[in-house]
C-alpha cells in the first residue's frame, strides 16, 4: 500500500439529451477543464473517514455503514454517503477491508448541474484504487461511482460518471456504453450558473410524473430529443457551430416543455442569445443550475458579460480530454 495517493476527475455539461437519457434515449456530453480532486492515506482504525473542504464536513464510516460525524454533524451523512459508497464497492471489488481516509477538495459548484457529485465519486474510488495499488480499471471507477449516483437519485443513467470517467466529448446511451466523438472545432462554449441549488431527483421525479400523465406526447418530445443527437453528431463532425447553436435551441425548447426550466434560466438564455450566441440550453437538471450558451469566438466576452449582467455568474469553459486520472505525487508531499 502506498502512504498518499490523489486523484481527480473532470465536471461535464451535456450538450443534448439530459433526462431523455435516463430513458435509455442518446445524449451528448463534454467534459469541462474543472476537476474534484480526493486525496487518500491509510487510515488505522480500519473505518472509511471522508473530509470535504469544499462542503465543510467531515465523518467517519465503518465498513458496515454507521456515520459518526467529525465536522458538520448527523446532516453531514447524507452528503458523504455517495463518496463512501464509491470507496466502499472499491473496497469490496479488490476484497479488501482496510481502513482510508479520503480528503476532497473540488471547486465544481454543487447542486448546478456540473457533475459534482460524480466527479467527485469518481476521483475517489481512482485514489482509493491507486492507494491500494489495486488492479481496477476505468469500467471499474465507473461502476463504483454509478453505485454513488444511485443515492444521489434513484434512477441515474450514468452519464455523469461516465463522462467524469472518461473524459472528451462522448456520447452516452445506457447499457450502451460510451463512443468518442471528435469535434472539428473548438467549442467555445459559456457557462451560466443561476445560484439556484436543486436536487436533480426532484427533476427527474417531474419529467416521470410528465410521462406517466402524457405518455405520448412526452414519448414524441424524447424521439425529437434523439432526433437531435443524431443530427448533432454530424454537426460535430463537421465543426458547424451554427447548426450545434440551433441544436442547442431546441434541445432547450424541449426541456421546457417538460417544465425544467425557470424565469432566471430564461433570463440567461435570452441574454447569451442577444448577445449573439447561436445557440443555448439549460445544461443537466434544470430547474436552477446551469446554462450553456456555444458562441462565435468573436462574441464570446460580449455572452459573458450578456449572462452577468441578467444576474449569473458566467465563466468561459473548454473541453477536458482527460477524464479521471492519478496525480502524479512528489517526493516529499503529504
Ligand atoms: C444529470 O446530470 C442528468 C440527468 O439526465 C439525470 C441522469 O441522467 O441520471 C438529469
Amino acid at each position: 500500500m502506498k502512504r498518499l495517493s490523489v486523484a481527480s476527475a473532470p465536471a461535464k455539461v451535456i450538450l443534448f439529451g439530459e433526462h431523455f437519457v435516463v430513458y435509455n434515449k442518446p445524449a451528448i456530453v463534454m467534459a469541462i477543464n474543472m476537476r474534484a480532486y480526493a486525496k487518500s492515506k491509510p487510515e488505522e482504525s480500519q473505518k472509511i473517514i471522508i473530509e470535504s473542504k469544499s462542503m465543510n464536513i467531515s465523518g467517519a464510516f465503518t465498513i458496515s455503514g454507521d456515520y459518526q460525524p467529525i465536522i458538520g454533524g448527523f446532516e453531514g451523512k447524507e452528503k458523504l454517503l455517495p463518496i463512501y459508497v464509491a470507496i466502499k464497492s472499491i473496497l469490496e471489488r479488490a476484497g479488501e477491508e482496510r481502513g482510508v481516509r479520503v480528503e476532497i477538495d473540488s471547486t465544481i459548484p454543487v447542486a448546478a448541474g456540473l457533475g459534482s457529485s460524480a466527479a467527485v465519486s469518481v476521483a475517489s474510488a481512482a485514489a482509493v484504487s491507486s492507494l491500494l495499488e489495486l488492479n481496477i480499471s476505468r469500467e471499474d471507477i465507473f461502476m463504483a461511482a454509478l453505485e454513488a449516483e444511485r443515492i444521489v437519485h434513484e434512477n441515474p443513467s450514468g452519464v455523469d460518471p461516465a463522462i467524469s470517467t472518461y473524459g472528451g466529448l462522448i456520447v452516452y446511451r445506457k447499457g450502451d456504453g460510451i463512443r468518442r466523438l471528435s469535434v472539428d472545432a473548438r467549442l467555445p462554449l459559456v457557462v451560466g450558473d443561476t445560484g439556484i441549488k436543486r436536487v436533480t431527483g426532484e427533476m427527474v421525479l417531474l419529467v416521470g410524473e410528465m410521462r406517466r400523465r402524457y405518455p405520448l406526447v412526452v414519448d414524441r418530445i424524447m424521439d425529437s430529443g434523439e432526433a437531435i443527437v443524431d443530427v448533432g453528431v454530424e454537426a460535430l463532425r463537421r465543426g458547424d457551430l451554427k447548426t450545434i447553436g440551433d441544436l442547442m435551441n431546441i434541445n432547450h425548447a424541449l426541456l421546457c416543455a417538460l417544465g425544467l426550466s425557470n424565469e432566471t434560466i430564461e433570463r440567461l438564455i435570452h441574454a447569451a442569445r442577444r448577445a449573439g450566441a447561436f445557440g443555448a440550453k439549460l445544461t443537466g437538471a434544470g430547474g436552477g443550475g446551469c446554462m450553456i450558451a456555444l458562441s462565435p469566438p468573436d462574441r464570446i466576452n460580449y455572452v459573458v458579460r450578456a449572462i452577468e449582467n441578467a444576474g449569473g455568474r458566467a465563466f468561459i469553459t473548454d473541453i477536458s480530454l482527460e477524464g479521471v486520472r492519478v496525480e502524479v505525487q512528489q517526493p516529499n508531499s503529504a
